[in-house]
């Protein structure tokens, strides 16, 4: 999915206004756009003047952050984990709202006791977090799920979970129409969730 060096901007899956009204078109334009096409543009110029690293995958270089060169490190955590975030959120959401299938529910209740609780305790998670980052559900070796946050353009990658899916809280995903209300934004958000997007990862993990 995410091929190598140089990193390409990924078109967008459905076209700028399909997640109106709770994600305007605007806002989803400027966030891929501009901030994706940004993210994508800053790590290739971070790994330009390395053609050893030009081979590795988006994950490859992630995972092994530490290992690359220092002076490109925080570039590439920042900027590859930006490109590679933005691709999974922008993935996950669609038009088309379907809702949990079987499989999927039954894991989140045995997690959650129920598909209302999980809901809150996402929401929870993606307004507690302070500052820019995301809020995930993701899966461990066993396949049980949890909710967790994360900071920055940080991945799961090092955990060892999977993720199945995640909200962007960062204010370019909702300032333009939720202004500081990002509460409202993380409840409306779970109108263009695609589950069937969500469940493709789900089955991976
Ligand atoms: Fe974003």
């Amino acid at each position: 999915m995410y091929d190598h060096y140089p990193f390409q901007l990924l078109p967008l899956p459905y076209a700028y206004n399909a997640l109106e009204p709770y994600i305007d078109a605007e806002t989803v334009e400027i966030h891929h756009d501009r901030h994706l096409k940004a993210y994508v543009d800053h790590l290739n110029e971070a790994l330009q003047p390395y053609p050893q690293l030009h081979n590795m995958t988006l994950e490859q270089l992630l995972i092994n952050s530490d290992r690359l060169p220092k002076c490109i490190q925080t570039a590439v955590i920042n900027n590859g984990g930006g490109v590679y975030n933005h691709n999974f959120y922008f993935n996950i959401m669609g038009p088309v709202n379907h809702e949990p299938g079987a499989q999927m529910l039954r894991a989140i209740e045995k997690a959650f006791g129920s598909y209302s609780n999980f809901k809150e305790q996402l929401k929870e998670a993606a307004v507690n977090r302070f500052g820019s980052g995301y809020a995930w559900l993701a899966a461990n070796r066993c396949g049980d799920l949890k909710i967790l946050s994360t900071a920055n353009q940080d991945t799961l990658l090092k955990t060892g979970l999977k993720p199945i899916l995640l909200i962007d809280v960062w204010e370019h995903a909702y300032y333009l129409k939720y202004k500081n209300l990002r509460p409202d934004y993380a409840e409306n958000w779970f109108n263009v969730l695609d589950w069937f997007q969500v469940e493709s990862f789900f089955q991976k993990a």
